[in-house]
């Protein structure tokens, strides 16, 4: 019945009612997609799936099975739904056109056209041709980057640092090109950047990112390049620090600013022209005091691209007039003279042993005192010279004094005062004990000795060193003798005695007056005119005088 109704229409004028809109299915290259026919709202008749003008797919009945048409491009590839949609396995570009539903009922044929729609995704982008290097003003080729197989085509877009570049024909010049492949339809956008670099794109991060309408953007890896330019500039600098004393070495630095830098320098030192390969230093070993001077480095193929600096190496000279050991003679005169030869302005400071001294040493008359280690400190700008000289006054033995005291019941102690350099030895011309010596400072050394008279001895100290010798004596007497012969002895301790005894005499007449003053008193408020004065005055001084050989016998030892 349908087949007639199908069959009548072909063959005659019949009605074809083409269905308004016309829907649009898409499907992804290589799946499979499903055509509908009415939105799957076909209850009966005859459905035949055809494209084009000419192209039959198949033909089914309601509720038999479908007869599929021996077309090359659908036979294997198609199928059939019961709600009469039609199935496409692995869908390319070909597929994509206009299929058509057409329906016969009983006295009608209805169509409904469904347009297929086939995208594929872009491959990942790809860079290829990438440089390395780029150069400050000049238009370099940076890189191509190419995505594949894509429906529609990809577009290419080239960032730098986030920002989308744009052709401007000049600087900037992007050109893409689509191709599409023969056999699958499917496109290829290649584009290739060509950049003009500034110095502000060192460190740039360049990208390309492909759009497409069906997959989110894809960005490439980033790309960087080194930026190349020319130096503007030479810098030389001093790596080691200052300030610089003789034998130090001085490195010196030179620094350009190009990029790259270069790998060779040429540095000017005094005359001399040295050029130094894959590094960008020289170091001047052992520097003298000539070494000071002006020194400049420069670009080995550019000369006139150079930077200079000075450089200054300082000196300290200390030289004294004497050194190492100095022997002078006691009470001579002696003067130090220092020659300091110096870069700049030195310190100098003089120091005896621990005692700072105000000014370097200088003697009228040399003391013993004056014998020691004096040391100068010469210092400048991290300089520091010492230079050190002992001074040694000598002078033959002198005994500066010979005493004695009593040192016990019977003992005597007899004390040998001597001064001289080289230290004086003592010798005494008697035997006894407890010899002692003092410190020997300055020059002065006391020798002692303890010793017990039987009978008038005269005893002498000896002092010597290797410039002589010289000997003093003293008389002693037994201790048991000496109350006897006090006043004998008196004058041999004169030096320890005197002063007591003039004080007491001095005492003594004081006191006698006195009572001479108090008595006249006395005798002029009592007894007035008949006061004698020569009787008391007499007995008076007679008193004194006795007493006064009580106190020294008393004194005396
Ligand atoms: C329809 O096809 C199926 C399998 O291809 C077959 O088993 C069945 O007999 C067919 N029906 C008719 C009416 O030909
Ligand atoms: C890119 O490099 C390839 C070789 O790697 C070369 O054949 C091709 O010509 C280059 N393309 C461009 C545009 O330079
Ligand atoms: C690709 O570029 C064209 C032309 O600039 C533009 O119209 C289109 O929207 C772009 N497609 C995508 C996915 O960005
Ligand atoms: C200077 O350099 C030389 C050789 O490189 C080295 O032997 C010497 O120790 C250096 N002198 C100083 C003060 O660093
Ligand atoms: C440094 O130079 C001085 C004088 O020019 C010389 O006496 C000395 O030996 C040198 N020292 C070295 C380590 O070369
Ligand atoms: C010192 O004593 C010794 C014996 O011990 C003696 O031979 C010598 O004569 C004595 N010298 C003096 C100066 O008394
Ligand atoms: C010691 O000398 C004194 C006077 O210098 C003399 O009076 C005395 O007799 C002498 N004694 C002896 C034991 O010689
Ligand atoms: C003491 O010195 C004198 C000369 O100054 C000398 O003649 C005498 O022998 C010396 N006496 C002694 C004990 O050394």
């Amino acid at each position: 019945m349908h087949c007639t109704a199908f069959l009548k229409c072909l063959l005659t004028v019949c009605l074809i009612n083409q269905v308004s809109g016309l829907e649009t299915v898409t499907g992804k290259y290589g799946d499979t997609v499903e055509l509908p026919c009415n939105n799957g709202h076909v209850m009966k008749g005859l459905v035949k799936w055809k494209y084009d003008v000419d192209g039959n797919i198949l033909v089914k009945h309601v509720g038999q099975n479908a007869s599929f048409s021996n077309d090359v491009n659908y036979k294997n590839r198609v199928d059939i739904k019961q709600d009469f949609g039609l199935i496409i396995r692995e869908v390319t570009m070909a597929d994509q056109k206009t299929f058509t539903c057409m329906v016969a009922g009983d006295d009608d044929i209805l169509e409904y056209p469904v347009q297929l729609v086939i995208y594929k995704l872009p491959s990942q982008p790809q860079i290829t041709n990438q440089t390395t290097a780029m150069a400050v003003g000049k238009l370099t080729k940076l890189a191509q980057c190419r995505t594949e197989s894509a429906n529609p085509a990809a577009n290419i877009t080239w960032f730098k640092n986030k920002t989308p570049l744009l052709s401007d024909g000049t600087a900037i010049k992007i050109s893409t090109t689509v191709d599409v492949d023969k056999a699958t339809g499917l496109s290829s956008t290649k584009s290739d950047l060509e950049y003009t670099a500034m110095k502000g794109d060192i460190g740039a991060n360049f990208y390309c990112q492909i759009q497409h309408i069906r997959s989110p953007n894809m960005d490439s890896s980033p790309l960087i390049f080194t930026v190349n330019y020319p130096t503007e500039e030479v810098t030389l600098q001093v790596v080691s620090l200052g300030p610089f004393k003789e034998g130090d070495n001085v490195t010196l630095k030179c620094t350009a600013d190009g990029n790259p830098p270069p790998s060779s320098y040429i540095f000017y030192m005094k005359g001399e022209k040295k050029t130094v390969e894959n590094s960008n230093t020289y170091t001047l070993t052992n520097v003298t005091r000539e070494s000071t001077g002006e020194y400049k480095c420069s670009l080995v193929d550019s000369e006139d691209k150079a930077a200079s600096l000075p450089i200054t190496v300082e000196y300290l000279d200390v030289d004294l007039s004497t050194t190492g050991k100095i022997f002078k003679g006691l009470g001579e005169r002696f003067e130090m003279t220092i020659d300091v030869k110096a870069s700049g302005t030195p310190q100098t400071s003089w120091r005896k042993g621990n005692i700072k001294l105000d000014s370097l040493p200088k003697f009228d008359k040399l003391k013993y005192s004056d014998s020691g280690v004096y040391e100068c400190v010469v210092s400048m700008a991290g300089l520091k010279k010492t230079r050190t000289f002992e001074l040694i006054v000598q002078g033959s033995p002198v005994i500066k004094n010979l005493i004695k005291n009593r040192g016990g019941s019977v003992n005597k102690v007899l004390t040998c005062e001597a001064e001289g350099f080289p230290k004086p030895t003592v010798q005494w011309s008697v035997n006894g004990t407890d010899f002692a010596e003092t410190a020997y400072v300055d020059g002065k050394v006391t020798y002692s000795i303890t010793i017990v008279p039987k009978v008038n001895l005269t005893v002498s100290c000896t002092v010597s060193n290797t410039l002589g010798s010289v000997n003093k004596s003293i008389n002693v007497s037994p201790l048991v003798e000496d109350l006897t012969i006090a006043k004998q002895d008196q004058k041999d301790d004169y030096n320890d005695q005197a002063t007591l005894a003039v004080g007491i005499v001095f005492g003594l007449i004081l006191a006698v007056l006195a009572i001479g003053l108090a008595y006249w008193l006395y005798m002029k408020k009592y007894r007035q005119g008949s006061w004698k004065t020569g009787e008391k005055e007499n007995g008076s001084a007679e008193e004194s005088k006795k007493l006064e050989e009580n106190q020294s016998q008393k004194a005396d030892v």
